[in-house]
C-alpha cells in the first residue's frame, strides 16, 4: 500500500492507474479507524480495480468548542489495518494543502445541512461537503463508499453530487455494531466501561421505535417523545430524535413507507449520533 502525503503525488499514481483503464473506489474518513471503517474497505474493493482511503481530520467540520484538538488520531495503527484490508493507496494530506492560503470557497447543501444534527452544529455539514467535494476533486473517484451511520451526512452528500453534477457515484454502507447493538464510532473512544454498558440503550430506543412504527403506529411526535423520555431516564442528555422520510430527510406523511429515526444524544464527554430505518 502506497501512503501518500500531497496532492501531486497522489494525482501522479492516478493518472498512472487511469491509464491502465483501472477504475477508482474511493473511502474518505478522518482515521482512528475500527471496524465499521474496514467495512467500508472491503465494499470499496469490489466496486473498483484500485481503493483510494484518505485519513484527514477536517478543522471546517468542527464548531468552536468540539473536540478537533481531542479527536483521535492513530495514523500508524490506521495505516496497518488498511494495509491488511488490502487497500491500494492512503492519502493523508496536509491541513495548509487542503485549505491553501486564502482559501474562502464552501460548499452550502441549502435546507438539509441546517437541520437535525446541523441544528445543533452550525456549519458542520458546510465543513463535511468542502472537504468531501475537495477530496473528490482530489482523488477523482469513480464511486465513493460512506456509513449509513451519518446518514444525515450521506444524505447531504448525495445532494451535492447531484446538485453539482459530480461524476461519480455514492454507495451508503449499512451500520456497523458492537455485539451489545452500540454503533461502532471513533467517539466511542471517549466512554468510560460503565458508559458504553449505558450507551447501549441508544439502539434499545431506535428499536422501540422502529417495532412501533412497523406494528403500524403513526403518531411520530409521541413515538419521539416517548424515546426521548426513554434516553432521558438512561442519563443521557438527548440533542434530538427524529422520525423522517428515509430518502430524504422531510418530514414523514402518515402514508410513508420507507422512514427512519434518527437520534444524536451526549453521554459524558461523547456525543452519539445512530439511526435505524423502518419499512412498512
Ligand atoms: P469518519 O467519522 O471517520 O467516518 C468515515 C466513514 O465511515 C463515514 O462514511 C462514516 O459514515 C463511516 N462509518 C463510521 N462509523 C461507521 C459504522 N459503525 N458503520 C459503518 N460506517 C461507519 O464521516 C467522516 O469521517 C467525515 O465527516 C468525512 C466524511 C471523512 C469528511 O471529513
Amino acid at each position: 500500500m502506497q501512503i501518500v502525503e500531497s496532492i501531486p503525488a497522489l494525482r501522479e499514481t492516478v493518472r498512472r492507474w487511469r491509464g491502465n483503464a483501472e477504475t477508482l473506489a474511493f473511502v474518505p474518513t478522518m482515521g482512528n479507524l475500527h471496524a465499521g471503517h474496514l467495512r467500508l474497505v472491503e465494499e470499496a474493493k469490489q466496486l473498483a480495480d484500485r481503493t483510494v482511503v484518505s485519513i484527514f481530520v477536517n478543522p471546517t467540520q468542527f464548531c468552536a468548542g468540539e473536540d478537533f484538538g481531542a479527536y483521535p488520531r492513530t495514523p500508524e495503527r490506521d495505516a496497518d489495518l488498511l494495509k491488511a484490508a488490502g487497500a491500494d493507496l492512503l492519502f493523508m494530506p496536509q491541513d495548509d494543502e487542503v485549505y491553501p492560503a486564502g482559501a474562502v470557497t464552501k460548499v452550502e447543501v441549502a435546507g438539509l445541512s441546517d437541520e437535525l444534527c446541523g441544528k445543533f452544529r452550525p456549519g458542520h455539514f458546510r465543513g463535511v461537503a468542502t472537504v468531501v467535494c475537495k477530496l473528490f476533486n482530489m482523488v477523482q473517484p469513480d464511486v465513493a463508499v460512506f456509513g449509513e451511520k451519518d446518514w444525515q451526512q450521506l444524505t447531504v452528500i448525495r445532494r451535492m453530487a447531484a446538485d453539482l453534477n459530480l461524476p461519480l457515484r455514492i454507495v451508503g454502507i449499512p451500520t456497523v455494531r458492537e455485539p451489545s447493538g452500540l454503533a461502532m464510532s471513533s467517539r466511542n473512544a471517549y466512554l468510560s466501561a460503565a458508559e458504553k454498558r449505558q450507551a447501549t440503550a441508544l439502539y434499545r430506543c431506535l428499536s422501540q421505535a422502529k417495532a412501533a412504527l412497523e406494528a403500524g403506529d403513526r403518531n411520530f411526535a409521541g413515538i419521539e417523545a416517548a424515546a426521548a423520555e426513554f434516553l432521558l431516564g438512561e442519563g443521557f442528555r438527548t440533542d434530538y430524535v427524529a422520525i423522517r422520510r428515509a430518502e430524504d430527510l422531510a418530514l414523514p406523511t402518515p402514508d410513508e413507507r420507507s422512514l427512519i429515526v434518527l437520534v444524536a444524544a451526549s453521554l459524558g464527554r461523547a456525543r452519539l449520533i445512530d439511526n435505524i430505518k423502518a419499512s412498512l
